[in-house]
């Protein structure tokens, strides 16, 4: 394999730009070309790729973000969409892909490798949502993103003895609530995976409050809940003084923490070995700290197991 495309695809993550320095700066000890493809699988239908040197990619692994630019692609779900992206790889003499994002980046290689061209993914999303691997590149920034942003919501609530319900983001994981709510030590986690009542978390509120603390954290899941929502209800139910926050885009972005850069480079590197064996239709993953690749369709049907010691433990550490 002598010319490799790379894209990054989805919603964007940091350390998806040190998986692109990485993807070509690997790519040239194996004397391969790298072409960069803009916005996604839209690049590739609209032909929109070029050569990245490894000049190119200098300096980029320490910012968030991503160089190429991302997009979700709907005409990519459509047959002729994809026809027209093998069309114009196989004019631009590109003969493998390298695709970064989340479980619909990886469906869109799948189709791709349906269509003969070699396709590795790299997972790369905040929501640390897809099953096969530990750790996506980007969950590790977003969750300190959310800690050190709670630190600050709760120096303000703790002046004004008032509750703060803090909603991340995760679409239908939890993973971010689940992990900055224990790192902040929050009062409470709210996660889609678990069933969660509303007259528990206000009981435990109303306790405290009784012991003499009025201050608290509450960490909600998008998937799981609206922290306007919640933040009215426990109003209500305990006459307690309480504020919302939706910590929204800030979580998408910032330089790559250096768990999150490292983690891209190693995936990224496994990626471009994979290729340069002519080994297709596989994604790169961590478990327990080591490197690991699997058929892409196997990956795609694991199911994500649900992290209960963990959130148990939430509720054991809070008062
Ligand atoms: O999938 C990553 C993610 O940040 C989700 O956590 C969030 O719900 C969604 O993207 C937001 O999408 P957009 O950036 O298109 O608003």
């Amino acid at each position: 394999m002598r010319r490799i495309g790379v894209l990054t695809s989805g919603g964007d993550a940091p350390g998806m730009n040190a998986a692109i320095r990485a993807v070509v700066r690997v790519a040239y000890v194996h004397g391969i070309q790298v072409y960069g493809v803009k916005g996604g699988y839209n690049g590739l239908i609209n032909g929109d790729m070029n050569v990245l040197t490894r000049r190119d990619v200098s300096g980029i692994s320490q910012h968030g973000g991503t160089i190429l630019h991302t997009a979700r692609c709907l005409e990519f779900k459509t047959e002729q969409g994809r026809k027209k992206a093998v069309q114009n790889m196989k004019a631009a003499g590109i003969e493998g892909l390298i695709a970064i994002g989340g479980d619909g980046t990886f469906a869109g290689a799948h189709e791709l490798c349906k269509l003969g061209i070699p396709t590795i993914g790299v997972p790369g999303t905040i929501d640390n949502d897809l099953a096969y691997t530990d750790f996506c590149i980007g969950f590790d920034t977003a969750i300190n993103t959310v800690v050190s942003s709670i630190s600050k919501i709760r120096d303000t609530m703790d002046s004004h003895d008032r509750i703060g319900v803090i909603e991340v983001m995760g679409r239908n994981c939890g993973d971010i609530a689940l992990f900055s709510g224990v790192a902040c030590g929050a009062e409470a986690v709210i996660i889609p995976e678990i069933e969660w009542d509303i007259n528990q978390i206000a009981d435990r509120l109303r306790n405290r409050y009784e012991f003499g603390v009025q201050t608290g954290i509450i960490v909600v899941a998008e998937g799981a809940g609206k922290a306007e929502t919640i933040a009215s209800d426990l109003e209500k139910m305990t006459g307690l003084d309480i504020r919302a926050t939706v910590l929204g885009h800030v979580q998408r972005g910032g330089d790559p923490t250096a768990q999150d850069a490292t983690l891209a480079a190693r995936l990224a590197g496994r990626a471009v070995e994979l290729l340069a064996k002519n080994k297709g239709n596989r994604v790169v993953g961590i478990l327990n700290n080591s490197i690991k690749d699997f058929d892409i369709e196997e990956a795609l049907a694991q199911k994500k197991r649900i992290h209960t010691k963990l959130y148990k433990l939430a509720y054991d550490l809070a008062f």
